[in-house]
């Protein structure tokens, strides 16, 4: 067997982790020797422990223990201690995945020591910079040398901005190959029975609202509005909010709290949040990923925010953007028409989201430390 060095994968915050999973295992299948190191940008076990034991992955070989801060502070400190463990380990290459600061840390930190960097999820645009994930994925993609894109239309983003094709690799959607291995495990009627108060709604018969985005929570004015419209939801079903501990307060502040039709819970794990999804009768949302899981599950999903990077989730999936003045009138539109088939044929879902995605990635990354 070729000596193709260490793989070094950088996950940081809750939506790494069913990204990074698949890549992992279709790396461990073909023999390359890993290394994954947390940053702790993510700290609390609901955002990080539960998702390694639900998800097999292995136990990180290093936590950087980061925690929380200001961009910059919380940058710097993912800099800072991975040019360490990068100077001590000399990896083939380093994995980063998605948008979140432990990314553009990692790929910055990286490419400054010659160390070539795969970026998973490459190629994403809401063409908005006023979302720091933004400027985090625009910066990753310059500094990367593999740019795994899940869907065609970033292809034309990365070229537009100048990266060379060949460094392009369209090859799916990893966090859907985690969401179809696990699909089996995601109960509806579990997950009601375990949310819902006895007697009040079961499957397909309440809603799921997460949101945690700057946009959405930091204005406390915005947030009124926000909660008085998730009250109003409530009285056209049950809603059940899994809280991220962002925004939390201000969601609170604003009288966000379980009462007539509104159940608030801690954030989730992933198999019992998956359930959840999977039985509501529609989602609203200002995740990224919750607006993928929604697409292949076949369950309507309302985005509350003014722009997506990822489209293919609207064109090809569930998926339609709401501001918070207009999502009563479509989620009453939704909870009128016929139900759509759950989960989504095959036939119908965006191109490559088939499962198969880890394995593509692991076969690129094992022929360029080959070839190197
Ligand atoms: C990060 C990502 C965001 C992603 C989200 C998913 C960036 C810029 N943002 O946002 O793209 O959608 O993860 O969860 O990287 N906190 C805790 N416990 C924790 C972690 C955070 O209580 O384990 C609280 C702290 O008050 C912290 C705040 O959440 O200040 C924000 O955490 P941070 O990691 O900076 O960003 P997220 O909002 O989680």
């Amino acid at each position: 067997m070729p000596d193709r060095g260490v793989v070094v994968h950088i996950t940081g915050a809750r939506p790494n982790f069913p990204k990074a999973a698949p890549v992992i295992a279709g790396l461990t299948a073909l023999g390359v020797e890993q290394l994954l190191v947390h940053t702790g940008q993510h700290y609390d076990d609901r955002l990080s422990r539960v998702f390694f034991d639900e998800l097999g992955l292995p136990d990180p070989d290093l936590n950087l223990g980061v925690g929380s801060g200001s961009h910059a502070v919380q940058t710097a400190a993912v800099m800072v201690g991975l040019e360490q463990v990068f100077v001590e380990r000399e990896p083939a290459l380093v994995v980063v995945y998605g948008d979140v600061n432990s990314t553009v840390a990692a790929a910055l930190v990286a490419a400054k020591l010659l160390i070539p960097v795969a970026h998973v999820e490459a190629g994403l645009r809401s063409f908005d910079r006023t979302m720091p994930e933004e400027v985090n994925r625009r910066l990753t993609d310059q500094l990367s040398d593999l740019l795994f894109v899940t869907s065609p239309d970033a292809i034309g983003h990365l070229a537009r901005e100048g990266l060379a094709q060949e460094r392009i690799h369209f090859v799916g959607n990893p966090m859907i190959d985690t969401l179809l291995a696990h699909l089996d495990a995601f109960d509806p009627e579990l997950a009601a029975a375990a949310w819902l108060p006895a007697g009040v709604g079961g499957a397909g018969q309440y809603l799921v609202a997460t949101l945690h985005r700057p946009a959405n929570v930091d204005d406390p004015a915005a947030v009124r509005e926000l909660v008085s419209v998730l009250h109003k939801a409530a009285e056209r079903l049950p809603v059940v909010i899994p809280l991220h501990p962002r925004g939390r307060a201000a969601l609170e502040a604003a009288g966000l709290s379980t009462s007539s039709g509104l159940i608030v819970t801690d954030p989730l794990p992933y198999t019992a949040f998956m359930g959840l999804v999977r039985g509501a009768a529609a989602v609203i949302t200002d995740s990224g990923g919750v607006q993928e899981e929604t697409t292949v599950l076949g369950v309507p999903c309302l985005t509350m925010r003014p722009n997506t990077e990822r489209p293919v989730t609207i064109t090809h999936g569930t998926n339609q953007l709401v501001t918070v003045d207009g999502v009563l009138p479509v989620l009453d539109q939704v909870l009128a028409a016929a139900p759509a088939p759950r989960p989504a044929p095959v036939g119908s879902r965006p191109p490559l989201w088939d499962g198969a995605a880890g394995p593509r990635i692991a076969a690129i990354i094992a022929g360029y430390l080959e070839a190197r």
